[in-house]
């Protein structure tokens, strides 16, 4: 299926770490034709191999300060001319004890780096969106209608996330800006897997080997159907998907892509 995003232009926070969500988003879009800015306050080397033919660029943005959502925006038309899809893939995850162990300056730097830079971003996009009749993709996540205490700050970003994507599509879908949400369930990217990451807090935690915890003990626990993680590549061909004029009637709604783990309907 051709997705029509031969030379779309998008800017894409986030995708800094190789092998996450943006990175294969960033790679799915390259692959269609598309050019990318890609915004993060730490770039991977392997970023040189993708950006060697001039398609992707990367700049290098601390988005949690007010302006700096805004320079990945002007950046991006600055490069490639203009704005078509924006991709708020940021989204900083960081497990806690519960509710009483989350002090004010957690909720203020999850709200601020993760909520307030796509909100800035997508104000500072808006005008090039309605001129380009565009579209913005919101990443979201099954937590933002199914939470968790361990992730209770991280859980109300994502449902804050979903009601600002329906909000906005409101308001601007009428005027020909789509505003569409993906929700992954437990992805398999350097966020479970690096040094440090969730697979090694809980395999300390759990007393078990990492391959356990992501091939049995994960699956299990999130009650995934499939049997197996959700790969990147798949949360990516959803976002390109919703991303393309082949999803023309999708705006305000999530594209829930959680290997079965949410059990409403
Ligand atoms: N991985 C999952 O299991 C999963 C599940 C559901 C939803 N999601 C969502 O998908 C999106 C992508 O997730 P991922 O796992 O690929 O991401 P990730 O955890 O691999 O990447 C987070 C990125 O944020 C960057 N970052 C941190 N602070 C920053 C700052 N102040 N300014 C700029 N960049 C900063 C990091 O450098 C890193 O590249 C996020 O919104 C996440 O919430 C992920």
């Amino acid at each position: 299926m051709d997705l029509g995003l031969k030379d779309k232009v998008v800017a894409l926070s986030g995708g800094g770490r190789k092998g996450g969500i943006g990175w294969a988003t960033i790679r799915e879009l390259k692959q269609a034709g598309a050019k990318v800015m890609m915004g993060d306050i730490e770039i991977d080397p392997a970023y040189e191999e993708l950006t060697k033919d001039g398609t992707v660029d990367t700049t290098a943005l601390d988005l949690s300060r007010p302006g700096n959502p805004e320079k990945l925006v002007q950046r991006t038309v600055d490069r490639f001319g203009k704005l078509d899809i924006l991709i708020n893939n940021l989204g900083v995850t960081i497990f806690r004890s519960g509710f009483l162990g989350v002090e004010d300056d957690d909720w203020d730097m999850i709200f601020r780096t993760n909520f307030l830079s796509n909100v800035r971003a997508s104000r500072a996009a808006m005008p090039h969106l309605i001129e380009n009749k565009g579209v913005i993709v919101n990443l979201a996540s099954t937590l933002g209608t199914t939470p968790t205490p361990s992730l209770v700050d991280y859980s109300a970003f994502k449902a804050a996330t979903l009601n600002l994507t329906k909000c906005l599509s409101e308001e601007f879908n009428p005027q020909g800006v789509r505003v569409v949400a993906v929700s992954p369930g437990a992805v398999l990217t350097p966020h479970w897997t690096r040094e440090g990451g969730a697979f090694d807090m809980m395999a300390a935690e759990q007393g078990v080997e990492v391959e356990t915890l992501r091939d049995e003990i994960i699956p299990k626990m999130f009650g995934m159907t499939t049997g197996r993680m959700v790969w990147p590549e798949e949360i990516a061909a959803a976002i390109c998907f919703a991303a393309s004029q082949r999803a023309g009637s999708l705006s305000g709604m999530a594209l829930t892509v959680d290997a079965g783990s949410v059990k409403t309907i």
